[in-house]
């Protein structure tokens, strides 16, 4: 019987990892998408490791332009993040061999003059630095599809890079988490929820031409508890959600007198049950509030979402509607469900 291959397959950067942990076919899918793999400010004189989709990755910059390649000497297979930066070109730890943005080998010192055969080039990837983040693609287009984040580059709002958070769970888990507008009485009540305060007001999902938009009113402060005073009473709480599929999602928060807060959950998946979470943030107010104060409540957010991420079973995001179920709380939940759904993930299970 022949083997079905998608179109796809055949024009693709690159195949399969070995060791690869998601479903094949799904595996297709996301390697066409762009994720994050490194926050720009963590990759300066050194070559950096990181991992997306199975595949071991080397970032690094040539002057000042960020790269990505896979991790891997066409020689004989060395590590390249153990090498280093010369002029343009990462050098293999190995044997010297010198690799050119393009991934083609410009220099074999135990030969010098001799002709270097074109075979000798390591994997490079489409990069795009932005939003603080280093993005690329295994198998996309090379023009970058990206999550919108304008707020990151808008003068009237201070830019803030928080730490990465590194999760064991898959990034589907992670995004319908950060989405989930029923939890906050819940799993963040030490942070910013209000245990008498569970109720979930009937909200709106629409479609966008890039995915989908939920506007939640409640009343539900964003201030961490101790601050939250500071609202008026009866202040209404808009926070605005945008998902750009596979695994980005925009949150505005608006806050009283015109203020608003950015973040970016973009959760790169290293693997079906090992995630990668960047999260830059924008506001335009308490400019010059201290950033650690909001590295921390964002920390502290974030891992208390990880600690019920990390629990959940089955630990990959059933795509199919009917196997779990739903109160209408969870409508924006179903929407990105049936979302990556359309993008051709599997029907079961997507990490
Ligand atoms: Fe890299 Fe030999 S393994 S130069």
């Amino acid at each position: 019987m022949p083997t079905l291959v998608p179109d796809t397959v055949a024009s693709e950067r690159i195949a399969l990892p070995r060791d690869c942990s998601f479903q094949p076919d799904d595996w297709h899918v996301l390697s066409r998408s762009w994720f994050p793999v490194a926050r720009g400010e963590d990759v300066a004189g050194k070559p950096v490791t990181a991992r997306l989709l199975d595949l071991d990755l080397v970032v690094y910059r040539t002057n000042g332009v960020a790269r990505v390649a896979r991790d891997l000497c066409s020689h004989r297979g060395a590590a390249l993040s153990l090498g280093w930066v010369e002029d343009d070109m990462i050098v293999c730890p190995y044997h010297g061999f010198h690799y050119g943005p393009d991934g083609a080998c410009r220099s074999v010192p135990a030969h010098p003059g001799m002709a270097i055969s074109p075979k000798l080039r390591i994997t490079a990837f489409p990069v795009v630095e932005r939003f603080g983040l280093i993005w690329t693609t295994l198998n996309g287009d090379e023009k970058p599809v990206l999550p919108e984040f304008e707020a990151w580059e808008d003068s009237d709002y201070q830019s803030i890079m928080a730490p990465t958070i590194d999760i064991n769970g898959s990034a589907g888990r992670q995004m319908e988490g950060f989405l989930d507008v029923a939890h906050f009485a819940w799993a963040h009540i030490e942070s910013f929820g209000d245990r008498n305060n569970p109720i979930v007001p009937t909200y709106k999902v629409t479609r966008t031409p890039r995915g989908i938009r939920a506007d939640y009113v409640s009343s539900v402060s964003n201030y961490p508890k101790g601050m939250q005073h500071l609202a008026p009473p009866d202040f209404e709480w808009l926070r605005v959600f945008e998902v750009f599929p596979p695994f980005s999602a925009r949150l505005i928060v608006h806050f009283p007198d015109g203020g608003r807060l950015w973040i970016l959950n973009a959760a790169s998946p290293v693997a079906a049950r090992k995630t990668r979470l960047f999260c830059p943030l924008a506001r335009n107010f308490d400019k010059d509030g201290s950033v650690e104060a909001v590295h921390q409540f964002n920390l502290q957010i974030f891992n208390e979402d990880k600690r019920i991420v990390e629990s959940q079973k089955p630990e990959d995001l059933p795509l199919d509607i009917q196997m779990e179920a739903h109160i209408a709380a969870d409508r924006t939940s179903i929407a990105y469900r049936k979302l990556l759904k359309e993008m051709g993930l599997g029907q079961l299970y997507v990490s």
